[in-house]
């Protein structure tokens, strides 16, 4: 790392760590070039990395400030799912976002792909172009059926920011979160079970309820609160639910982040009925409070929390490095993963060990967390200005992804059509239901700088929305 990233990522873990706050001023550029007997010039730089990344910014003749947070936006409504079991539909639109994403020179803002291109990833870049910590012999071999024990014990102490103490022998390692999320919902049900879910929901989990011949009973869900433990307790009541899938911290698509209060709740429901959780973590390292919030998992005393994750957001999807920690469902969970995969690739978990071993896996979640608050910060604004009056916006409390309530009858998936044209893809809301509800939503991915190339697209994802609705409002 260069002598001015230090400089800044110092900075950037002081401003994480409430020792400063929005407004505050920051150190004189002279004083921290006395602190860390640097030139000006290398002080000048760290803050030029963090204006970019919109943690500071210059006030003339009077230095740099935490830059304050803008106003939270106008949220969009608590869903209303159908109040029934139902079973899963939407795998064509789901098939069709996954291929359209492949598609050259389409800007994909759909999808939930992370920054990949942070100079903070070079480490992991040379630990799997020089294999390090594996033999060729270790690589070439089959894995364990855990995993390896490096990277679980890297992972066993990950999880004691989330307030979890786990054995590395707790730990499954699997071909990314969703082989987490599917071999886990295997191991807990039967074809014919319900499962109840946040709504709306990650489409990969319920992909794998209709796999799995499963049905799915979506329950209303807090822009800010997540789940309502209200709904949930009557749905509970009135239905032979076998297991909660929830996504707690930084909730994709909604971002929200539960309050423990709701999460202790939650899981006290899960004894009374005796059911299991399925919680996905992926998204909680990418938390913008800190510390990081605690899963679930963290109060789980009976063994009936399964907890899913991977580096796909964290790091880089490409990895296909995930875990779970099955509790009491461990056999289950094992025996699943023999059936899928047998053993993950051994190469992409020594280098991860590796990285997180290191330290890099701290400063590159430092600074991606601030680059993505700040991208949040501009999509918002962004969408704000460009999209029709009424349109509604999450205020996600962590990661890289923002849901878009449209105003009146537009509809997502046409809007979608429109704009393949223009080489823009999103991520109509049906996918994020069981029976294609939320036409009028949107998914938008924030992941990258803010740049003109991404700005121009929200632009015209706005002008075709207001077309859209002028069409619709001439018909009528
Ligand atoms: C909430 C959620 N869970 C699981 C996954 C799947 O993750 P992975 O790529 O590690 O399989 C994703 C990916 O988009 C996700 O958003």
């Amino acid at each position: 790392m260069k002598l001015y990233e230090q400089v800044a990522d110092e900075l950037r873990q002081r401003i994480e760590q409430g020792y400063y706050r929005c407004g505050d001023r920051l150190p004189s550029i002279r004083a921290l070039s006395r602190e860390h007997g640097i030139s000006i010039a290398t002080v000048q730089e760290a803050y030029r990395l963090l204006e970019d990344e919109g943690l500071a910014q210059v006030r003339p003749k009077s230095g740099y400030y935490v830059r304050p947070r803008p106003a939270t936006p106008q949220m969009p409504q608590v869903s209303r799912p159908t109040q029934r079991p139902l079973e899963v539909s939407q795998w064509e639109q789901v098939m069709e976002l996954l291929c359209a994403n492949e598609l050259p020179g389409v800007l994909a803002l759909g999808r939930g792909m992370p920054d990949i291109s942070a100079p903070t990833l070079k480490p992991l870049h040379r630990a799997l172009a020089d294999g390090r910590g594996a033999s060729p012999i270790r690589g070439f071999s089959y894995d364990s059926l855990r995993g390896s024990p490096e990277l679980r014990l890297q992972v066993a102490r990950l999880c004691i920011d989330s307030g979890c103490r786990l054995h590395p022998d707790d730990i499954v390692v699997t071909t990314g979160c969703q082989e987490a999320l599917s071999t886990s919902m295997r191991a807990v049900t039967q074809p014919g079970d319900v499962v109840a879910v946040d709504s709306p929901s990650f489409y990969g989990s319920m992909q794998a309820i209709k796999a799995f011949g499963l049905k799915a009973m979506e329950i209303p869900t807090d822009p800010v609160t997540g789940i309502s433990l209200e709904a949930l307790e009557l749905a509970l009541e009135k239905w032979p639910i076998r297991v909660i899938q929830v996504t707690p911290t930084c909730n994709n698509p909604l971002g929200y982040t539960m309050p423990e209060e709701n999460r202790r709740r939650l899981l006290s429901l899960a004894q009374r009925f005796d059911v299991a959780i399925i919680e996905d973590d992926i998204y909680g390292d990418l938390s913008y409070q800190f510390p990081r919030p605690r899963t679930i998992k963290s109060f789980d005393g009976d063994g009936r929390v399964l907890l899913c994750s991977s580096f796909s957001k964290t790091l880089a999807p490409g990895l296909r490095v995930g875990w779970v920690a099955p509790g009491r469902y461990g056999e289950q969970v094992l025996h699943m993963k023999y059936v899928g995969t047998a053993a993950c690739a051994s190469l992409p978990q020594l280098a991860v060990a590796d990285f997180v071993a290191q330290g890099h896996y701290e400063r590159h979640l430092r600074r991606m967390r601030a680059q993505y608050q700040h991208g949040r910060d501009q999509m918002i604004a962004w969408v704000e200005r460009y999209f029709p009056a009424g349109t509604r916006i999450s205020y996600p409390q962590g990661g890289f992804l923002l849901w878009v309530e449209l105003p009146g009858d537009a509809d997502s998936v046409r809007l979608n059509e429109r704009l393949l044209d223009q080489g823009i893809r999103i991520g109509p809301g049906v996918l994020f239901s069981a029976s294609g509800k939320y036409r009028n939503c949107m998914r938008l991915n924030y992941s990258e700088k803010p740049n003109e190339r991404v700005e121009s697209a929200i632009q015209r994802i706005g002008e075709e929305c207001t077309r859209m609705l002028l069409d619709i409002e001439q018909v009528a």
